[in-house]
């Protein structure tokens, strides 16, 4: 045994291996520094052990992502709600549903060409809209995500992706379809899929018609990018 081993038989001494909890400040005000994560798996175990905000007494499971870690396409929500509390995926109930079939209307696969999250990774209660402080808490996390899959289009669906990335921009109605440039990558403000299924018109200049446009402009760009 070596001398290592052994001094964890001292009660004195603070523990080698500290419990994964002693990791995460629960200060929201305390910052998780860039690098923290060597990968997905360390940031979706830090997730599911989270009390930087709230949220986490009441989460079923924290949502962290699905789709290609290497992804050149990053989509980002909003939050979880219940479908995606209850398996841990993100986009999963009939937003999510939604989502893929835009995605697949201009041959995007959602296993292959994208990753998809949320800015907040816990769902709040009654489906909320997250407060100020619990996206604060959960920042690091998407910060992380982006570093580790490093995409190089960002679609923001909703406003409060928007303003909880990049910061307010003004309406969805007026920022929706544009490319807006942010630490080096291409983000586009799109409507969040619940928006179009409150809003289901697919008449000429109707969200519909126009998230129709905004995903051929990410298409068109897409195929640039993979070109380069
Ligand atoms: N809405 C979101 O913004 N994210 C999800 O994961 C599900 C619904």
């Amino acid at each position: 045994m070596s001398s290592d081993q052994l001094n964890l038989f001292n009660l004195d001494e603070p523990s080698l291996s500290p419990g994964i909890n002693d990791l995460i400040p629960t200060d929201v005000k305390i910052p998780i520094p860039a690098g923290t994560y060597p990968s997905m798996v360390e940031l979706a175990q830090h997730c599911n052990q989270c009390h930087r905000c709230g949220l986490g007494d009441s989460r079923t499971h924290a949502v962290v992502g699905r789709g290609n870690l290497n992804a050149k396409i990053m989509i980002v929500g909003e939050a979880p709600g219940q479908n995606e509390d209850e398996t841990g995926l993100p986009f999963v109930g009939r937003s999510g549903q939604l989502l893929d079939k835009i995605l697949e209307s201009v041959r995007l696969d959602t296993e292959k060409d994208v990753y998809i999250c949320n800015i907040i990774k816990c769902r709040p209660p009654n489906n909320r809209v997250p407060s100020a402080k619990e996206t604060a808490a959960c920042k690091p996390y998407i910060f992380e995500q982006i570093r580790l899959v490093n995409p190089k289009i960002i679609l923001l669906t909703g406003a409060t992706a928007v303003k909880g990335l990049i910061g307010d921009k003004g309406s969805m109605t007026s920022i929706r379809g544009q490319w807006i440039e942010w630490e080096g990558r291409l983000c586009m403000p799109i409507f969040h899929p619940s928006y179009l299924l409150r809003n289901p018109s697919r008449e000429r200049g109707a969200p519909k018609w126009q998230m129709w446009q905004d995903i051929q402009a990410v298409r068109a760009k897409y195929d640039e990018i993979r070109l380069e």
